[in-house]
């Protein structure tokens, strides 16, 4: 029996390496961007459905999960993360963080709610940051909304468990990614990076693998939990000091 995943923002990034890893999993996986032309070639190269959602529009939300029959997992990675100290946040940037990283999951969590419940066994995992957890100067519109979308996890997993539906959450590192610009190739290993305790930086697929346990039947009895994805980067005072006190 086929089981569908669906992942936002898949069009690169994060949200590509945890299609492509819940593609090699067995599921059909729906590879949403709203950029619909990274959708469509994402799509072709893992042999998923492309569709255009934009997390921030509730009527494009709407539109992509009327297209959605059956749903067994939901993976919320779209996000931004621009850079201003907070003296310079403008209304607009505060706004679109918010609309992109904290609406727009609760707003996929609410329309695919119906599939996901279907299914009985309904997993959703939220991409959050190690953001939610530290301060650094200059990212205090993406912390702020990282550490919300954090609660609407716990929030979410005592609200749905009734019907079923675990959820989770993982909260990366530094990541190479094309927002990042370091993109990483496949099977390319990530660079080096000595204030990291395991040594170096992560890649997409490190961040996937651990969407793919929380998502699987081996998580049956987690909810309302975010796993730390950092390298160790959180437990290391030293360089934790120097991220909450120089720009990035
Ligand atoms: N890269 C990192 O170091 C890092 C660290 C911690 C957390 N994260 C989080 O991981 C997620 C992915 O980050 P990334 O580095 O892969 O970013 P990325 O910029 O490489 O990719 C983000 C993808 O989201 C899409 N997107 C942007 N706005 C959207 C919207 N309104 N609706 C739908 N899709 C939209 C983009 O088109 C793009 O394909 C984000 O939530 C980010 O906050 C990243």
């Amino acid at each position: 029996m086929t089981r569908y995943a669906l992942v936002t923002g898949a069009g690169q990034g994060i949200g590509y390496g945890i299609a492509k890893r819940l593609t090699d999993d067995g599921y059909h996986v729906y590879v949403t961007d709203y950029d619909e032309g990274l959708a469509k070639a994402a799509a072709a190269k893992l042999g998923g459905t492309a569709l255009r959602l934009d997390v921030s529009d509730p009527q494009s939300v709407k539109d992509a999960a009327g297209k959605v029959p059956e749903l067994s997992v939901l993976v919320n990675s779209a996000g931004i993360y621009p850079w201003s100290p907070l003296l310079e946040i403008s209304v607009e940037e505060f706004d679109r963080v918010f609309a992109i990283n904290v609406r727009g999951n609760l707003l996929c969590m609410q329309a695919f709610h119906r599939q996901l419940a279907a299914d009985g066994t309904g997993a959703i995992v939220n991409i959050t940051s190690m953001s939610a957890l530290v301060p650094a100067v200059g990212v205090g519109s993406y912390a702020a909304s990282k550490a919300a979308a954090a609660m609407l996890i716990q929030q979410a997993a005592i609200e749905f468990a009734p019907d079923g539906i675990r959820v989770n959450g993982v909260a990366p590192g530094s990541v190479q990614t094309e927002g990042t610009n370091r993109p990483i190739q496949d099977g390319e290993e990530p660079q080096k990076a000595a204030f990291i305790p395991l040594g170096r930086l992560a890649g997409p697929a490190d961040i996937a693998s651990i969407v793919s346990f929380l998502a699987s039947g081996d998580a049956g009895y987690v909810t309302g939990q975010s796993i730390v994805v950092d390298g160790g980067f959180l437990s290391n005072t030293f360089a934790l000091y120097r991220h909450a006190t120089q720009p990035a």
